[in-house]
């Protein structure tokens, strides 16, 4: 059996179009929605995320306002710079990429966002309204997956879901949204014992890792007919690659999304999608 090969160029380009008329909507009521960007230091990764966060931006008519620091800026610099996008009528959306260097911490960073430009989902207050379900703006790409499996037709009430990361940013994130669509998620990480064992339970596994050195998700460790979403970015042999090696994955899954044109375009859409939504949060909230 060779499964299905999830499209995320496919799509992410759907939302965008949905985003598109968003922003030409807002527009029309004297809102142009903006996102700034903030990108610490060199890390030659991190600024190609950017880059690319900007040009999708500019696709769909959202405004970027570009603040690039030295990877010298101090906590104290970096605390001036949030409270003044806080304040900024112009900001409806804040994007402090990360990681960001050591002496920049992240949580006093993110959760000094306001929660209503917390286009990453970030902030105490939104992770509070995730669990509970209440929450408009969600972490990007943990939207991205449960948009990805809703575009297949991918139903996951009452599968087992296994998802190998904790990370704030997607694991934990993820984990709220699967449960809301009432999957039985079970969340592993570097210290879980039999890991393949586990996995080998799922239904659909999401993977990332994002270390080849350390971990590849190979063929023996999913069941036959399992939906595989790899979320990683990782390098091999000076390649972008996911978790998985997807031409042997995709041999025995039902669906699989590879690396790249997997998730990754689907995160970019996802923060399209909170900006516009951040902009017409902050018209109701009396801002422009
Ligand atoms: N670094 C890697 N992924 C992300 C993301 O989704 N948001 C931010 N802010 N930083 C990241």
């Amino acid at each position: 059996m060779t499964g299905i090969r999830i499209d995320g160029i496919l799509v992410a380009g759907t939302v965008k179009e949905r985003v598109k008329m968003a922003v030409d909507e807002i527009k029309k009521h004297g809102i142009q929605p903006c996102l700034a960007t903030v990108l610490v230091g060199d890390n030659p990764a991190s600024a190609t995320y950017v880059r690319n966060k900007q040009k999708a931006c500019a696709d769909v008519g959202i405004l970027t306002k570009d603040h690039k620091l030295p990877d010298t800026l101090t906590q104290s610099e970096m605390n001036v710079l949030v409270d003044s996008l806080n304040k900024d009528h112009e900001v409806h959306g804040i994007l402090v990429q990360l990681p960001l260097p050591k002496q920049i911490d992240e949580f006093e960073t993110t959760s000094r966002i306001s929660p209503l430009k917390d286009v990453d989902g970030l902030t105490p207050h939104n992770v509070g309204l995730l669990s509970m379900k209440k929450a408009v703006l969600k972490a990007c790409t943990p939207s991205g997956i449960i948009e990805l499996l809703d575009h297949y037709n991918i139903d996951i009430e009452g599968k087992n879901v296994v998802v190998i990361n904790r990370s704030n940013l997607l694991g934990k994130p993820l984990y709220h949204l699967l449960l809301e669509r009432n999957a039985t998620v079970t969340t592993c990480h570097s210290k879980t014992k039999d890991l393949a064992g586990i996995c080998r339970q799922a239904d659909v596994v999401i993977t990332g890792v994002g270390d080849r050195t350390r971990f590849t998700l190979t063929p023996d460790m999913i069941k036959d007919g399992a939906v595989v979403i790899d979320v990683a970015t990782a390098r091999l042999d000076g390649k972008l690659v996911g978790d998985c090696d997807f031409e042997k994955i995709i041999q025995k899954a039902s669906f699989a999304s590879p690396v790249p044109g997997g998730v990754g375009p689907m995160t970019i859409a996802m923060l399209l999608k909170n900006t516009v939504t951040a902009a017409s949060l902050s018209a109701s909230f009396g801002g422009k």
